[in-house]
């Protein structure tokens, strides 16, 4: 039978409406907890590894020694790009977002592994493989190629997360400043449902390829309301520029209701748990690498912002706040911090792919038309311009 919605069951941004049955991930706002596959974030940031976490949140359980190793064994050996995917991204405008270099990089792999096979566990498992190993190599490359360098190849030597660090320097990591990039990896690889995942999930339901899946995910969470608030909170953070500076400064956003960067979430009413866990991480690597001043300014404005709305409207740091910070000390530049953001999700998204494909049904949700009806054709001489049309230029 269909179900026909009316008008007053209408949610903007369908906010609250569930979009599927998930066994991926799940929140809890009001308590602050975050589960992936039902074990809480705080055990996996200590215990796991991102490529662990992302066996377990694809392949539904924690893999053995050996599932494990063959794992990454098979994702070192794919973390290499073809030389005709680099000459495209040559292509590219050196001053273009590393984020849409990500996403016609990633929607370009489907030209070169187009073979789709559904339904062979086989294809699965080296789709997954492909895209885990091949992400962070392609924003690498495209990083150095816009410096105008020659992209570095990857260092079987390194795991995932040092390898990375190494392919945007041409240096070994410290190992320190390694394992917890491997953590912020695990903090950012799973949220339950949210615009990309939905948008990942959309595009699997349709049957097409893995490739388009994570491609469309990437352009949804390039935008400015979904991934990229930790680049803000630094520019924040700077504005402001010192301790004395928060409470005026505090006083002034809430005066005139501007929002303060990294702080207040859709579904955490408490502190969220994965900034928690980078404060925690940020304060490890500043004690190895030097101290940040503006780490000083960040935790005077979390005591600022809890006295002055935290309590009452259950604004607290989110997963945003610290990351910049972090990476800023990592020597991370900040326009891929969302890049970096999405190479962690991959893990979330393949897991929700994955998903979707067991329990398909394609997308096809309904709308409530608001426009006219019954209009007549007006002939060409007859119409008028009653808006500026803008002007494209070449
Ligand atoms: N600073 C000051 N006040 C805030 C903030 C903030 N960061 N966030 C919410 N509030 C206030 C609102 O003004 C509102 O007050 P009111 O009831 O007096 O009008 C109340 O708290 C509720 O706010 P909403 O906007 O309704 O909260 P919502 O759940 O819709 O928004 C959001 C959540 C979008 C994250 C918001 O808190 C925000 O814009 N934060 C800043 C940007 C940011 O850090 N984004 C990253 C989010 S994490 C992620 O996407 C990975």
């Amino acid at each position: 039978m269909m179900m026909i919605m009316t008008s007053n069951e209408f949610r903007d941004g369908l906010a609250g409406v569930p979009a599927a049955k998930s066994r991926v991930s799940h929140v809890d706002g009001e308590k602050g907890i975050l589960e992936y596959r039902g074990i809480r974030i705080e055990e996996l940031a200590e215990k796991s590894s991102f490529i662990e976490t992302a066996y377990l949140l694809i392949w539904g359980k924690l893999p053995t020694q050996e599932e494990l190793e063959d794992f990454e064994t098979e994702i070192r050996y794919h973390r290499r790009i073809k030389y005709h995917i680099r000459d495209m991204m040559k292509c590219f405008p050196g001053t273009g977002h590393p984020m849409d270099a990500l996403q016609t990089s990633a929607a370009a792999l489907g030209l070169f592994y187009s073979r789709r096979a559904l339904d062979n566990p086989n294809y699965i498992r080296a789709a997954v493989v492909r895209l885990l190993a091949k992400i962070p190599t392609m924003v690498a490359a495209f990083h150095m190629i816009r410096k105008g360098n020659d992209p570095i190849q990857p260092n079987d030597d390194l795991n995932y997360a040092a390898n990375f660090l190494y392919m945007l320097t041409e240096r070994r990591p410290d190992p320190l400043a390694a394992q917890i990039f491997d953590v912020c990896l695990t903090l950012h690889a799973e949220h339950t449902m949210n615009a990309s995942t939905f948008s990942a999930r959309v595009t699997a339901s349709t049957l097409t390829d893995p490739y388009a899946v994570i491609a469309s995910a990437v352009g949804t969470l390039a935008g400015p309301l979904h991934g990229g608030a930790n680049e803000e909170v630094l520019n924040m953070l700077e504005e402001i520029g010192s301790v004395e500076n928060v409470r005026p400064y505090v006083e002034r956003c809430l005066a005139n209701k501007q929002k303060i960067m990294g702080f207040g979430h859709r579904v955490y009413k408490v502190k969220d748990p994965r900034a928690t866990i980078l404060q925690d991480l940020a304060e490890q690597l500043f004690a190895k690498m030097g101290h940040d001043e503006y780490y000083d300014v960040a935790v005077e404005l979390e005591n600022v912002v809890e006295e002055y709305i935290g309590r009452e409207k259950g604004i607290y740091p989110n997963v945003d706040f610290y990351s910049g910070l972090l990476y800023r000390k990592l020597g991370i530049p900040a326009d891929l911090f969302t890049p970096i953001f999405a190479i962690a999700r991959v893990a979330g998204w393949l897991a929700h792919w994955k998903e979707q494909l067991t329990v398909n049904k394609i997308y096809r949700p309904t709308q409530i038309y608001v426009g006219d009806h019954n209009l007549a054709y007006i002939p060409m001489a007859e119409r008028v311009v009653d808006r500026d049309p803008g002007t494209v230029s070449a």
